[in-house]
């Protein structure tokens, strides 16, 4: 995939991840970036820093009126970063009810296939282009302490295997992008080693370029599946070690 010259569109571009995606895809050459937010004033400093490049767009991932209208209006796009996410630090049982846990079904699963489902006939209309997911390690091991978030995550690292192979005839490539812990408010609550945002967005352009179906970006989710391969058991026991731990740690 080439990123000279492309347009790009990234949900949940106005901060964290996203806000480095945007930056890295207009250093790389992108012709425009469509920077996908709840709120477009929140992305107003990238349009100012880029005018013309990177352009705001309203775009909750869980509103499909939001996501047909993206798709309406981003027709130029060949380039779709699934970046929007959330975590609301519940866990399964303990938690006082499924809201939580619905809303990051909503959020981190329906949401990207929502857009790739809005999105494939733009991009089967550019030449097929590519579709990435920003997932997480915890979509490689359930991790019991974020007992909503990390089963969002494996279903959407399942759903990415589907849509590839689903898209595959209109040449869109389709990648898992696997990440660890970031430096970003999401990952307020955890400590020890935290990897910076650009260097995410620094192993998803690469990903894109190469052409690759899943990545690990950083040191932690290398770890995470070695450690799976090695001894599945003695992971899981480690994961729900975390349960009574008063804070999530990488371990470093
Ligand atoms: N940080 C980590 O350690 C880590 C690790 C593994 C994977 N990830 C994944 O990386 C991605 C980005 O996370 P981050 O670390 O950059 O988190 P973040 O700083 O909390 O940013 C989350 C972004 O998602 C947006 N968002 C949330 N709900 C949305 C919705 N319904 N519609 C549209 N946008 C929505 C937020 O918008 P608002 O500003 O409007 O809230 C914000 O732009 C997520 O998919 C996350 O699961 C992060």
């Amino acid at each position: 995939m080439r990123i000279e010259d492309s347009v790009a569109l990234v949900t949940g571009g106005n901060r964290g991840i996203g806000e480095a995606f945007v930056r890295a895809l207009l250093a790389a050459g992108a012709r425009k970036v469509w920077v996908g937010t709840r709120d477009p004033e929140a992305a107003a400093h990238l349009a100012s820093e880029a005018p013309g490049r990177a352009v705001p767009i309203a775009l909750d991932v869980t509103r499909p009126d939001q996501i047909a209208a993206a798709a309406e209006a981003c027709g130029d796009v060949s380039i779709l970063i699934n970046n929007a996410g959330a975590f609301l630090n519940q866990r399964l049982i303990d938690a006082p009810t499924l809201d939580a846990a619905r809303e990051e079904m909503e959020i981190n699963y329906f949401g990207p296939v929502g857009l790739a489902r809005a999105f494939a006939p733009v991009l089967a209309r550019n030449g097929g282009g590519a579709i990435v997911n920003v997932l997480s390690s915890g979509g490689l091991v359930a991790v019991p302490a974020m007992g909503g978030y990390s089963p969002s995550k494996f279903a959407g690292r399942a759903a990415t295997t589907c849509i590839r192979a689903e898209l595959a005839g209109q040449d869109t490539q389709v990648t898992a992008l696997i990440v660890g812990s970031v430096d970003t408010r999401m990952a307020a609550h955890v400590a020890g080693r935290k990897e910076k945002p650009s260097d995410i967005a620094a192993a998803g352009l690469n990903a894109l370029r190469r052409g690759l179906d899943e990545v690990d970006t950083d040191i932690m989710a290398i770890e995470v599946r070695a450690s799976l391969a090695r001894d599945p058991k003695a992971l899981e026991r480690s994961m729900a070690r975390m349960l009574s731990a008063a804070t999530i740690s990488t371990g470093r």
